[in-house]
């Protein structure tokens, strides 16, 4: 379990973080190879990275104030960025390609016209412009890497490049001819880089994906670079209500599609979420949520309807009437770091209280229906800081996320997961432990800065911060101080089913 936490000071005072929870990465060994080496070596660069930051820009550093908006990559994005910037390159002219480089998360390219690929070469060929400049056989060229961590050198190494080349149409005698010819756009982006991690999966492709390609209402063709079956077989329910035609496996297909319209690489927001100022038609979080919901509909009915089977053939069918109408808890479970030590002691008295609780622990295997199904019937949700945390959004707006974060992850529990989960319309409760209750109080000195002062800890580098807080802390509960948290959360969801009724 690798847990790369990086912060990254940019141009301008803009400092963006970067996360990667390891924890399920390298699922799918294909993606993996490739990958560690390069890691490896950026581990080293980060660190070298890192140490000019806490020169340069010290007050950029991780503390865990969400008041420090100077960190928030948003607060960045959205400064700048004018309607003409949103809207950059939209209005691109036939026969041309227009390439908006400004966002520090992603570059996205725009072509219009005579489109074709050219997979052998990796290579998009346009042919045909407006004003040519004469006699040149070739007049634009663009690389790009359509993946959304810009800012990480050494991620981005591992992604796959693409050339955009625009061609005179007097070359067209040398025009590849189209094996397949599509009639609606195309959007080309890569699995590559951290696929194989939940939160990167949703934090830089489907959330992204979503964003740039919902104005197609779903004429749109996927165009994938670093294309895993697993991912498509993972994400069917969801990419089938995002497009209505077959992905392409850009290396895999070495067939020239055709179209005149492509955007290559996605336009992302910020963590986890949807500015729906940036978006056609006001689209939010939400709204990318209502997809979860449809995508998954049809294989949740599907279980129900095999459970109900299964029960009538039962003698005596289970009856939990009573538990039914409990507000149910669920919370996500983790072993080894960050694991609650007192997770059973947790379960009784959660009962006690009066909640149906569930324990789910998200594997990379688990179907995401069958979590999205328990989370999207749950009235809050808790768990220990981590990549598992990205399933805050399989939660209904108005239900309560109760965030256990431990020693030294404050800044990054609130940035990753926290403020997205607000902007989704959760009741948020960020718990942040006392020293006694994380396993570190077994092991250093009352008074020791580890304990009394993650900042200072957290400031002499990234190695620490992961060494000591992310893979050697559990959390055990004070149970009596958490009860507090569980009791609001409890009459809070019983107020909202009582308001509910009356307004019925
Ligand atoms: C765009 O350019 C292509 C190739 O030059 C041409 O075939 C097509 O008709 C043009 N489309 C429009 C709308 O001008
Ligand atoms: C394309 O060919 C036409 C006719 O041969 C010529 O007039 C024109 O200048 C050429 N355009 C370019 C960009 O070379
Ligand atoms: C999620 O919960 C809502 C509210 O209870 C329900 O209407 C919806 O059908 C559920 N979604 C799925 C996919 O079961
Ligand atoms: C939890 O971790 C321990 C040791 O790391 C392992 O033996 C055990 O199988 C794990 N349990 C689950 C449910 O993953």
């Amino acid at each position: 379990m690798v847990h790369y936490h990086r912060y990254i000071q940019l141009r301008k005072g803009v400092a963006v973080a970067t996360y990667v929870d390891e924890e399920d990465a390298c699922v799918h060994m294909s993606g993996c190879n490739k990958r560690s080496k390069p890691k490896l070596v950026f581990f080293l660069l980060f660190c070298t990275f890192f140490s000019s930051c806490l020169i340069l820009a010290p007050h950029l550093l991780p503390f865990p104030t969400p008041t420090l908006s100077l960190l928030y990559p948003s607060g960045v994005d959205h400064e700048d960025v004018s309607d003409s910037k949103i809207n950059a390159c939209s209005s691109v002219s036939n026969g041309t390609i227009c390439c908006d480089r400004s966002s520090i998360r992603s570059d996205v390219c725009v072509m219009k016209g005579d489109i074709r690929t050219h997979s052998s070469s990796f290579s998009v060929f346009l042919y045909g412009s407006k004003d040519l400049g004469a006699g040149d056989e070739q007049f634009q060229q663009e690389k790009i890497r359509p993946y959304t961590r810009k800012w990480e050198a050494s991620t981005m190494a591992t992604i796959d490049e693409l050339t955009l080349i625009a061609k005179n149409p007097n070359a067209s005698d040398n025009r590849h001819k189209c094996d397949v010819v599509h009639d609606v756009p195309a959007v080309f982006f890569s699995t590559g880089g951290y696929t194989g991690n939940v939160y990167h999966e949703f934090n830089d492709g489907l959330i992204p994906l979503y964003i740039t390609s919902q104005k197609y209402n779903k004429k749109v063709v996927f165009v994938i670079l670093e294309y895993h079956d697993w991912w498509i077989t993972k994400y069917a329910n969801i990419l089938t209500h995002l497009s209505d035609y077959e992905p392409i496996d850009f290396s895999g297909d070495k067939r020239t599609h055709c179209f005149s319209e492509s955007i290559v690489g996605l336009r992302i927001h910020d963590e986890l979420t949807v500015d729906s100022s940036l978006m056609e038609g006001s689209k939010t979080i939400k709204d990318f949520r209502d997809i979860l919901d449809n995508g998954y509909r049809p294989r949740i009915q599907g279980l129900i309807q095999e459970e109900e089977r299964e029960n009538a053939q039962m003698k005596n069918p289970i009856k939990l009437v009573g538990e039914l109408d409990k507000p149910k808890l669920v919370i996500i479970s983790r072993n080894g770091s960050r694991a609650i030590m007192n997770e059973n002691a947790l379960v009784k008295m959660a009962s006690k209280i009066g909640f149906s609780v569930t324990v789910l622990k998200p594997q990379r295997t688990s179907e995401l229906a069958k979590i999205y199904r328990e989370l999207n019937s749950s009235d809050v949700m808790v768990g220990v800081h981590g990549a598992a945390m990205t399933h805050f959004l399989f939660m209904k707006p108005g239900s309560v996320f109760i965030q256990v974060v431990p020693l030294g992850t404050t800044w990054a529990a609130e940035t990753y997961y926290g403020e997205p989960a607000k902007k989704l319309g959760l009741r948020y409760i960020g718990y942040e432990i006392l020293p006694r209750e994380s396993s570190l109080y077994d092991e250093y000195e009352s008074n020791d800065p580890v304990l009394r002062d993650p900042n200072s800890v957290n400031d002499r580098g990234w190695e620490f911060t992961k060494k000591i807080y992310l893979d050697r802390q559990k959390v055990r509960l004070n149970l009596a101080r958490f009860r507090k948290r569980l009791v609001r959360s409890y009459i809070y969801t019983m107020k909202k089913r009582n308001e509910m009724v009356r307004s019925q």
